[in-house]
């Protein structure tokens, strides 16, 4: 047996035994639904734009119709997408568990919403959504499928314009999903971090704070990341390949579209 198959063997007997997860996922795990990451080399967000241009409020002030346009044209391709084979495991892992009286709390830092067209029921939503935008001037939060884009940037009915309702750099992330964090992590017995580069705080510390509480680590992803040395068992590949296996692992079965 391959030492690949024996650690996938192990995770899936660790994730089957665990009474309380948490997941934190990155945009690696919406890779294979055809969204791009941010720090691939190649096809990367970042490696094609400044984040400091786009992803600030500075920016935002500055070109309000560049930013517009360019999380109007991510919110398009989300919702063109389709979600893949690892958010279909993922909420269904997170079913059977909730079945079986356990808990999984899955931290996203996704503003896609995949994991929710692919079952989960229940998503901390860390960097906020990019399918809900609000004013800049009162705060009135509106589904972006209720908003005209006949012109960039967005004006709101209330006299100042419309931004998506994500964590920008520099900006603080929503207190309740911070919380919520917060306490699951303190509460795990197992913490699972799958496609995420872990660079961004306060995301990247999560693994360690889970470890610190005495919780038993995983990694999943397609490339080494700063945690792959420090956790339990990592595993080196495609989420969307690893999360079906090992869900077969355990002998949880779930449809996918
Ligand atoms: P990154 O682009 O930094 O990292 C994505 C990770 O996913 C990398 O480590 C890849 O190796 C891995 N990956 C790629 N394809 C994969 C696949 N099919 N299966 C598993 N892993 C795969 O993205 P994040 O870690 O999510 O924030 O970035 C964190 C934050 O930085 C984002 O939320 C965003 C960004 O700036 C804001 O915009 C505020």
């Amino acid at each position: 047996m391959s030492s690949d198959h024996s650690n996938l063997t192990l995770a899936a007997e660790m994730i089957d035994d665990a009474q309380s997860i948490v997941i934190l996922t990155g945009a690696g795990v919406s890779a294979e639904s055809g969204l791009a990451t941010f720090r691939d080399p190649e096809e990367g967000h970042w490696s094609k734009y400044d984040p400091m241009e786009l992803a600030t409020v500075h920016a935002f002030n500055k070109d309000p119709e560049l930013v517009t346009r360019w999380y109007h044209w991510r919110f398009t391709r989300a919702r063109n997408v389709e979600p893949n084979p690892g958010h279909y495991a993922i909420g269904a892992l997170q079913k059977h568990k909730s079945n079986a009286d356990q808990a999984l709390t899955l931290i996203t830092q996704n503003v896609d919403g995949l994991h929710q067209r692919g079952g989960a029921s229940d998503v901390v939503e860390l960097h906020g959504t990019i399918h809900t935008w609000r004013c800049t001037k009162t705060g009135k939060q509106r589904p972006l499928t209720e908003l005209s884009f006949d012109t960039f940037p967005i004006p709101s009915d209330d006299g100042g314009l419309m931004r998506p309702c994500i964590v920008w750099f520099g900006e603080s992330l929503p207190e309740d999903a911070l919380q919520r964090s917060f306490q699951a992590m303190a509460e795990c017995d197992l913490f699972i971090s799958i496609g995420t580069s872990g660079t961004v705080e306060p995301a990247a510390s999560f693994i360690l704070a889970a470890k610190e509480n005495g919780a038993k680590t995983i990694e999943i992803n397609r490339d080494p990341t700063p945690n792959t040395g420090i956790v339990d068992v990592a595993l080196q590949g495609a989420s969307g390949v690893i999360l079906p296996q090992i869900l077969t692992e355990i002998g949880i079965e779930y449809p996918t579209p």
